[in-house]
């Protein structure tokens, strides 16, 4: 006889008409789904009618705890400041766009000020780059860290970014592979209570989350994108952690490259000083919000991108995991120049289209297994605002392997809108903020 409390059919009719479940039932669920009680077939089912249905706020909560109790959780509370206080943790969450390099200046500038940033990163997966793929084009650098090692880091030079480890949320592995593979990646409680449930269990105190809108991201409108940062903030603010969400625009892409070793180097001048502007501003801007949340009000984040104490620190975290911060960058052997078209106002230049170009130059990766080369991507010569010529160049499409060209340039094909008359004010960058 079954010692089961509950069945996988009862709970998946309770969602499929419109009823509510309760803690009991969300915490079996995400337990029995983990040891294989529930079936594949019946967590997809279930997966369909929470996208189709919707959880409470009461329900995306439990959910993401159960799966947050599914695996380890980080603790980062021997950490001290000089003083001896117990130190501060902020960390950053984006919810993936094309040229999105923030974190790599983030981090190093955040710990410039006393706060410790313990930033467990991905790898890129579709047109959407990943922070681990970018920093391994920096000669020796390692992404896996042990956590006695990730902790010696953090009190030596403030901040890490490393690969996550697999025993944080390991339900949400799971889930996550089943929804990829049956339609509901998009279901907005579930998207929520996976990235919340790991970074939660990473154990940070503040966390500041980048929702993304427009082409390039996961959210293509600013009504669901504000849904998911309600809901983030508070799935966040209900476990006890300092949450803000700032939605960004994400119709173009992110500062001037959109690659791996080109994105470093973007960063690398921004942590001099100098980059394009849109990164800076963004930088800037999240980097207040963390310190704000971990208690530090009168810092000057601008300040210390010019005048070397972000640079300092980068130096120290990128060497601490084996990484030359002095080494040449990998360049790409082949380059194809794109021209525009017409003269006047560059209005749009389509994010997902130089992600998807970027991705099939070899930045990114089709499958997990696949490797990514780190000097492919895409130089942007021109940004939405700008008075172009024709003739002018556009874009440099980078590769190693040139038969990806053709394909690429397909991508681009209408990615660029010039037009006679149009703003030259380009696009707002932050869009919104919200916290409880
Ligand atoms: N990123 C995640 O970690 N989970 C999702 O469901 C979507 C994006």
């Amino acid at each position: 006889m079954s010692t089961e409390h509950f069945d996988a059919v009862e709970i998946i009719g309770i969602k499929r008409d419109r009823g509510t479940l309760s803690p009991e039932q969300i915490d079996w669920t995400i337990d029995a789904y983990t040891r294989g009680v529930i079936a594949e077939e019946q967590m997809a089912a279930l997966n369909m009618a929470i996208l189709l249905n919707g959880m409470d706020r009461a329900e995306i909560s439990r959910w993401t705890t159960a799966m947050i109790n599914s695996g380890e959780r980080m603790d980062f509370s021997s950490l001290r400041t000089p003083a001896g206080a117990v130190k501060p943790t902020a960390d950053k969450h984006s919810t993936g766009g094309v040229g999105d390099k923030i974190t790599l200046p983030l981090a190093p500038l955040v710990a410039a000020f006393g706060v410790a940033v313990p930033q467990l990163s991905g790898r890129g997966l579709g047109h959407t780059g990943g922070t681990l793929d970018k920093l391994e084009s920096i000669p020796g650098w390692n992404a896996s860290l042990s956590t006695a090692a990730l902790m010696d880091q953090l009190s030596e030079c403030g901040a890490v970014i490393c690969a996550a480890g697999t025993g944080l949320a390991p339900a949400d592995k799971k889930l996550y592979a089943l929804r990829d593979v049956t339609g509901t990646v998009e279901a907005i409680p579930l998207i929520a209570s996976s990235i919340m449930s790991k970074k939660i269990a990473e154990g940070t105190g503040t966390l500041v989350l980048d929702v993304k809108v427009g082409s390039g991201a996961f959210m293509k409108n600013e009504q669901d994108a504000r849904e998911l940062a309600r809901t983030m903030v508070g799935l966040g603010t209900d476990a006890g952690v300092k949450t803000v969400a700032l939605l960004t625009n994400m119709a173009t892409p992110l500062g001037l490259t959109a690659g791996n070793a080109i994105e470093v180097a973007e960063s690398v001048d921004v942590l001099a000083g100098g980059g394009p502007a849109d990164v800076v501003e963004l930088t800037v801007k999240l980097a207040q919000e963390m310190l704000a949340g971990a208690g530090v009000h009168d810092a000057d984040p601008a300040a210390a991108l010019a005048d070397g104490r972000a640079m300092d620190v980068w130096h120290k975290m990128i060497s601490a995991q084996g990484g030359d911060p002095a080494a040449a960058l990998p360049v790409a052997r082949e380059s194809e120049t794109v021209y525009a078209q017409a003269e006047g106002v560059l209005t749009e230049l389509d994010a997902l289209s130089v992600g998807v170009a970027a991705w099939r130059l070899g930045a990114g990766r089709a499958r997990r297994q696949d490797e990514v080369q780190a000097g492919a991507g895409v130089r942007l010569h021109a940004k939405p605002g700008d008075v172009v010529r024709r003739g002018q160049p556009l874009m440099t499409l980078l590769t190693d392997t040139p038969e990806k060209f053709g394909r690429a340039l397909e991508a681009l094909e209408s990615a660029a809108v010039i037009s006679a008359e149009g703003s030259r004010n380009g696009q707002r960058l932050i869009l919104e903020r919200i916290a409880e």
